[in-house]
């Protein structure tokens, strides 16, 4: 029988995705749901081609270093790519790919959802009933704040950027936004206004939304300066990457009434909080959840198959970032 190329993931995907590798590939795995720690994946024998690691793994050089020779291709589970040294992986001479995409609406659906609950305090008023301490309905007292006709903030105009933009419009909310790049054609369809500085949109958001990736350029974006230049009424939402935010600096502003609330999916140093973030009241907070649906969960793998599929068989793969 044909050899077929070995390939490393460092956690198991869904059942029909890892049946097509299986019957495409030499697969090495974990069997249950513990991902591989780095030992085991330096146990990988040379003849692997292919490293599959999620967007939860990180790929520091030392690990690319280590991999054996015979990896070609480092294909990510996830659109993010902060967690791989992609220096690292260029010097080696190895290709990289993401999943981007197929998670675009599930992280956007995220971004509104967390907006809505942390605007309407669903958080705070939920646990208050299920602890057995609501005494009725009253017209007063422990009120969210409307987000329909809010001004939104949009910082990072990309793909999830724009799937918060046309979601955006559903709740009459005026859009402004911060990029990297001007789209005057999004500004024409989508209604959205253009912000010079990121403190001229800090200024004017009700609602500020993180969509930007995370590189040294933009750790930290939202520092205790940033924080400061937020109206006192705003709320921050953060479902791109945690260190974008200053999360010790963002506790500081919770507590002492700088914002009036966030909503958060991603940390500084995940899975671990800020000391004092679950604490505070005005905040929702998710485990990074942002593309965590069967369906696009299913997607991301078929998705990376594919990158591997065109890679290993000698073609350019469609989500090439290296
Ligand atoms: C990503 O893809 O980068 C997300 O953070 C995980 O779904």
């Amino acid at each position: 029988m044909e050899s077929r190329p070995q390939i490393l993931l460092t956690r198991r995907w869904a059942k029909p995705v890892m049946k097509a590798l299986n019957e495409s590939y030499e697969v090495t795995a974990p069997t249950g749901d513990v991902p591989f720690a780095r030992t085991e994946i330096l146990k990988a024998q040379d003849g692997i081609e292919a490293f599959c690691p999620t967007a939860f793994d990180p790929v520091p050089a030392d690990l690319i270093a280590a991999l054996p020779e015979s990896v070609r291709l480092i294909a990510s589970f996830g659109v993010g790519i902060d967690h791989i040294d992609l220096d690292a992986a260029a010097r080696r001479g190895l290709a990289v790919t993401n999943t981007p995409d197929v998670l675009t609406d599930d992280t956007a659906d995220t971004a509104i959802g967390l907006m809505l609950a942390t605007c309407r305090r669903f958080w705070e008023r939920e646990k208050t009933l299920r602890d057995g301490l609501w005494a009725g309905p009253t017209p007063g007292g422990a009120l969210g704040t409307k987000m329909t006709g809010k001004t939104l903030g949009i910082v990072g105009l990309g793909r999830i950027g724009h799937a918060v933009a046309r979601r955006a419009r559903a709740f009459d909310m005026p859009v402004v936004y911060y990029s990297r790049r001007r789209d005057p054609d999004a500004e024409v369809s989508l209604g959205l206004v253009w912000c010079e500085t990121l403190a001229e949109l800090l200024g004017r958001a009700d609602i500020v939304s993180l969509h930007c990736p995370l590189t040294e350029a933009t750790h930290h974006l939202i520092d205790r300066a940033a924080l400061a230049a937020m109206k006192s009424t705003a709320f921050l939402v953060n479902t791109g990457r945690g260190a974008l935010v200053d999360e010790a600096a963002l506790v500081e502003a919770l507590r002492d009434g700088a914002i009036a609330g966030a909503g958060l999916d991603v940390y500084e140093f995940e899975p671990r909080l800020a000391p004092g973030l679950a604490e505070l009241e005005n905040t929702t907070l998710l485990p990074h959840i942002g593309s965590a649906t069967r369906e696009t969960r299913e997607a991301m793998a078929w998705r990376v198959k594919e990158n591997l599929d065109a890679y290993l068989a000698g073609q350019e793969p469609k989500d090439r970032v290296v």
